[in-house]
C-alpha cells in the first residue's frame, strides 16, 4: 500500500465550466483517485476553486454582487456540480481560504529570505474614475498600427500587434469607459526564477517517464528564452491575498495583493490543511512536507496543457526556492483540448455544453464514459453529438447494459433470481476466463500508467468478450436440451457482472454501484486470479434483476440537444 496525493488544476471561480474543463483535469484525476483507492492505496484527492484575480472581480461586477459573496455562491455551485459528476474529492477547497492566505504569505517570506524576491518600480495606468490601476487588457483605445478603435492595452485584436497601454491613442478604461487616466509609478515584487533555471532544468531532465506533452511544453519554456523570466507576483488590486512577508507587513506594499497565479497553486497545499481543519483527516503535513513523512508520498497532478508551464516551472520555482522541505510533484498528466462541433468550447462566449446543462440532460456516467474514453491525450479531440450518441449507445447500452440485462432476465425466467447450481465450466467458459485474465493485466497496466483511452478501450474489450461469450454459448437454446450446462454458463455470466462492476467503477461509478447492489455483493480486493474471482457469487446467491442500466440516446434527443446547444449561452 502506498500513499498517493492527487490534485486537479483548480477551476476559476468566474462561472460554470464547460465539458472541456472536466475532461482536461478533474475527470482523469477522479478516475485515477478511484482506481488507486480500489487498489487499496491511501489517497488524498484535492481540488478547489481559484478565486482571485481580475476575471473573478469582473464576473462579480457583472453579476452585480460583492465579490466575496459571489465567490461563496459560485464555489457552492461548482461543488454541487462536481458531486453531480461523481468527483470524489477528499476536499474541495477555496483559494481565498485563511489557510491559503497564511501559506501564500509564508512562501513569499521564505523566497525573500532566500534572496529570490526583488522590488521593482514600474509605470502603470491608473483610472481616477475607477479608483484603481488597470491591468493592460482593461485599457482600450485606437491601435496606432491599424486604426482599430477597440484595441486592448496588451494587443490589437484586429492586426495582432503587441502593444503597450501607453501606445494606444485615446485610451480609456474598459471597465467604466472613463478617459480620466494617468500613468503612475507603482512598486511590485518580482520572483527571480531565472536564478533557479539550472535546478529546474535538471529536475525536468530527471522526469524521463513524464508524458511528452508535459515535458515538451516545459522544455520549450525553459529554452525559448522568454519562459523563465523573472515574474511579477503582486498586483494593484483589492481582491486577493494581501502582500505580507510571512507574518510581517511588507513596507511599500500596502494595499497590494499577490498575483493569482502565485497563490493558486499554493492552494494545493492549503487545501490539505483545509481538509484537516474541516475535520476530515489529520496530519496534513505528512502529505506535503518531506521532513514529516511526505517522502514516501507519490504526488500526481492533472491539468490542461495551458496550465503546464505554471506547474512545471513557476510552482516548482516557489517550492524549490522556499527550500523548506516541501514536496515536489512526481508525475504530471496533462491534456490537450476538447473541441465542440467544429469550434472551441468557450466560457466567455458561452459556446458548447456546460457542466450543469450536461447533468440536466443525462446521468453523469454517460459523460464520464464518453469523455474519458475520448480523452484528448495525444491530440485535441472533438465532441460531436453524433459520435457521442453512437459511442454511448454502443458501449454502454448495446454491450455492457445489454449483457447485464440478458443474463439476469434469462436467469430469472429459468432458474429464479439466484445464482444457479449444477454443470461444469465449459471449454468456452475456460477460454473466456483466459482471455479476460490477459486483458485484466493490460487494463491494470494502462490504469497504472494513467493511459486513459487505452484503459477505456481495454475495459470495453472485456465487456465485448462477455457479450460474445453469451451470444455463442446461447444458454437460452442450450437450456432446452442441457439445463445443467446452461446453468454453468449463466453462473459464470452473473459473476462477470460483479467483475465488470468492480473494474468499471472508476469510469462509471454510479452504474457500477447499482450493478454491485443488484448482484447483492460488494467489491473485494482488486481482482487478480480470475478463476477464483469469478466464483465469488456461489450457487444459491440471490440477486435482483436490474432496471435498464443505460437507456439509449434517441435520434430525437440528439437533434434536440444539438440545436439547443448550437448557439451561445449568456
Ligand atoms: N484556474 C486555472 C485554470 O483554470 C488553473 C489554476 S491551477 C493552479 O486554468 F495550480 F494554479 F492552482
Ligand atoms: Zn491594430
Amino acid at each position: 500500500m502506498s500513499r498517493i496525493l492527487i490534485t486537479s488544476a483548480i477551476p476559476y471561480i468566474n462561472g460554470i465550466k464547460h465539458l472541456g474543463n472536466l475532461v482536461g483535469s478533474q475527470l482523469p484525476a477522479d478516475l485515477y483517485a478511484r482506481y488507486c483507492r480500489a487498489r487499496g492505496h491511501e489517497v488524498l484527492f484535492l481540488c478547489a476553486t481559484d478565486e482571485h484575480g481580475t476575471p473573478a472581480e469582473l464576473a462579480a461586477a457583472k453579476a452585480n454582487k460583492p465579490i466575496a459573496e459571489f465567490c461563496t455562491e459560485m464555489h457552492d455551485i461548482q461543488a454541487t456540480i462536481g458531486a453531480g459528476f461523481g468527483l470524489s474529492f477528499d476536499h474541495f477547497g477555496r483559494s481565498s481560504s485563511p489557510q491559503n492566505r497564511e501559506l501564500t504569505q509564508y512562501f513569499a517570506g521564505a523566497l525573500a529570505d532566500n534572496g529570490l524576491i526583488e522590488e521593482v518600480t514600474e509605470k502603470q495606468v491608473y483610472s481616477h474614475t475607477d479608483g484603481r490601476f488597470l491591468p493592460d487588457r482593461y485599457i482600450e483605445g485606437t491601435c496606432p498600427n491599424c486604426g482599430y478603435e477597440k484595441a486592448r492595452g496588451d494587443q490589437c485584436e484586429n492586426c495582432t500587434k503587441q502593444l503597450d497601454p501607453t501606445d494606444l491613442i485615446n485610451p480609456c478604461s474598459a471597465i467604466s469607459g472613463s478617459t480620466d487616466l494617468e500613468v503612475r509609478e507603482t512598486k511590485h515584487l518580482y520572483l527571480l526564477q531565472s536564478k533557479l533555471r539550472d535546478k529546474l532544468s535538471a529536475w525536468i531532465d530527471s522526469k524521463t517517464d513524464w508524458p511528452i506533452l508535459t515535458t515538451s511544453i516545459a522544455r520549450k519554456w525553459l529554452n525559448d528564452g522568454d519562459g523563465l523570466q523573472d515574474r511579477g507576483i503582486t498586483r494593484d488590486l483589492d481582491w486577493g491575498v494581501p502582500v505580507k512577508r510571512g507574518t510581517e507587513d511588507w513596507p511599500g506594499m500596502e494595499g497590494k495583493v499577490f498575483y493569482v497565479w502565485f497563490d493558486a497553486p499554493i492552494e494545493y497545499i492549503a487545501c490539505a490543511r483545509e481538509w484537516q481543519d474541516a475535520g476530515k483527516g489529520t496530519d496534513w503535513e505528512s502529505w506535503w512536507r518531506t521532513d514529516k513523512g511526505a517522502d514516501d508520498v507519490r504526488y500526481v497532478q492533472f491539468m490542461g496543457k495551458d496550465n503546464v508551464p505554471f506547474h512545471t516551472l513557476s510552482f516548482p520555482a516557489t517550492i524549490i526556492g522556499a527550500d523548506d522541505n516541501w514536496k515536489l510533484v512526481d508525475y504530471i498528466k496533462s491534456s490537450n483540448y476538447l473541441n465542440y462541433e467544429g469550434g472551441q468550447f468557450s466560457t466567455s462566449q458561452g459556446r458548447g455544453v456546460f457542466q450543469d446543462q450536461a447533468l440536466e440532460i443525462l446521468p453523469a456516467d454517460y459523460w464520464r464514459w464518453w469523455l474519458l474514453s475520448h480523452a484528448p491525450e495525444t491530440s485535441d479531440t472533438e465532441f460531436t453529438w453524433e459520435t457521442f450518441q453512437t459511442d454511448v449507445n454502443k458501449d454502454l447500452a448495446d454491450v455492457l447494459g445489454n449483457f447485464v440485462s440478458r443474463v439476469t432476465k434469462f436467469c430469472r425466467s429459468k432458474f429464479g433470481e439466484e445464482v444457479p447450481a449444477g454443470g461444469e465450466l465449459s471449454e468456452r467458459g475456460t477460454a473466456l476466463i483466459a482471455d479476460l485474465q490477459e486483458k485484466l493485466g493490460q487494463y491494470t497496466a494502462h490504469m497504472e500508467a494513467i493511459e486513459l483511452r487505452k484503459s477505456a478501450a481495454t475495459l470495453r474489450s472485456m465487456w465485448v468478450a462477455g457479450n460474445e461469450f453469451l451470444q455463442s454459448a446461447a444458454p437460452w437454446s442450450v437450456f432446452k436440451t442441457d439445463p445443467e450446462a446452461a446453468a454453468a454458463d449463466v453462473r459464470l455470466a452473473l459473476n462477470l457482472i460483479r467483475l465488470y462492476a468492480q473494474l468499471s467503477a472508476p469510469f462509471i461509478p454510479e452504474a457500477a454501484a447499482r450493478m454491485m447492489a443488484d448482484m447483492n455483493t460488494a467489491p473485494g480486493a482488486w481482482p487478480e486470479d480470475l478463476p477464483t474471482v469469478l466464483t465469488a457469487l456461489p450457487p444459491g446467491h440471490a440477486f435482483t434483476t436490474p432496471e435498464v442500466l443505460f437507456a439509449k440516446i434517441t435520434d430525437e434527443q440528439r437533434e434536440d440537444w444539438a440545436s439547443r446547444f448550437s448557439g451561445t449561452r449568456d
